[in-house]
């Protein structure tokens, strides 16, 4: 069968990105990278996914005179490699409601913290204020709410005594690069689903592997 292609869109250094790259680097992975697309010109994962081999391309979006512009040059691109899903891995831009309506449930984000908790920048810090025990990432649809979009599968760490927003994003980090791609590889096996707002997945038993930490 056909693998799903997907394309990233980045703003910076692109770990997830790569976790993508590598799991769909196997040969029984359903879904392969087909081009990665960066609003920032010397995004470090730009590089790194021409290392891999996979086209990205750099679309500065202050050449274009507004939001829904630089969104169709974007599109554009994705569609130029038949892109079935849209993995947004640390995209720091604002999408109009033209490119969300586009890519309405074939657009994924990834999100270092349990949503609905800490939405927007600047995450661990927030979670560190909160004084929360445990924190994550989380893979959810994206919807034209910001982070706000059905939330398909999270992943939990500890938030340990004398964590700096850099020790506990490191501990995320990790666990993200674990989640994407096995929420890429549902959606490519058409186990995902959204109804009145939820996302569900098929074929997973409740609790069986949507939390991860402590690691099983
Ligand atoms: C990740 O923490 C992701 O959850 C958030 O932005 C960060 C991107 O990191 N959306 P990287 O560029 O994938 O390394």
């Amino acid at each position: 069968m056909a693998k799903l292609k997907v394309g990233i869109l980045i703003s910076g250094r692109g770990s997830n990105m790569a976790a993508l790259i590598e799991a769909a680097s196997a040969p029984d992975y359903p879904a392969e990278v087909a081009c990665v697309v960066s609003n920032v010109a010397d995004a470090a994962g730009l590089a790194a996914a021409r290392a891999a081999g996979i086209p990205a391309t750099a679309l500065p979006h202050k050449g274009y005179p507004d939001r829904e512009s630089f969104d169709r040059a974007v599109s554009a691109e994705l569609e130029k490699h038949g892109v079935g899903l849209v993995a947004l891995a640390g995209f720091l831009r604002i999408q109009s409601p033209w490119f969300v309506a586009r890519w309405q449930d074939r657009q994924l984000n990834i999100h270092p913290s349990l949503l609905p908790s800490f939405p927007g920048l600047r995450v661990q810090q927030q979670a560190l204020d909160a004084g929360v025990k445990v924190s994550g990432c989380t893979v959810h649809f994206v919807t034209a709410d910001l982070d706000g979009g059905p939330i398909i599968a999270q992943a939990a760490v500890p938030v340990l005594a004398g964590d700096t927003a850099d020790t506990l994003a490191v501990r995320i980090l990790r666990q993200e690069h674990r989640l994407y791609p096995l929420v890429v590889r549902w959606f490519a096996e058409g186990r995902l689903s959204v109804r009145d707002g939820r996302a569900g997945v098929a074929g997973v038993a409740p609790g069986a592997t949507l939390l991860f930490s402590p690691e099983p």
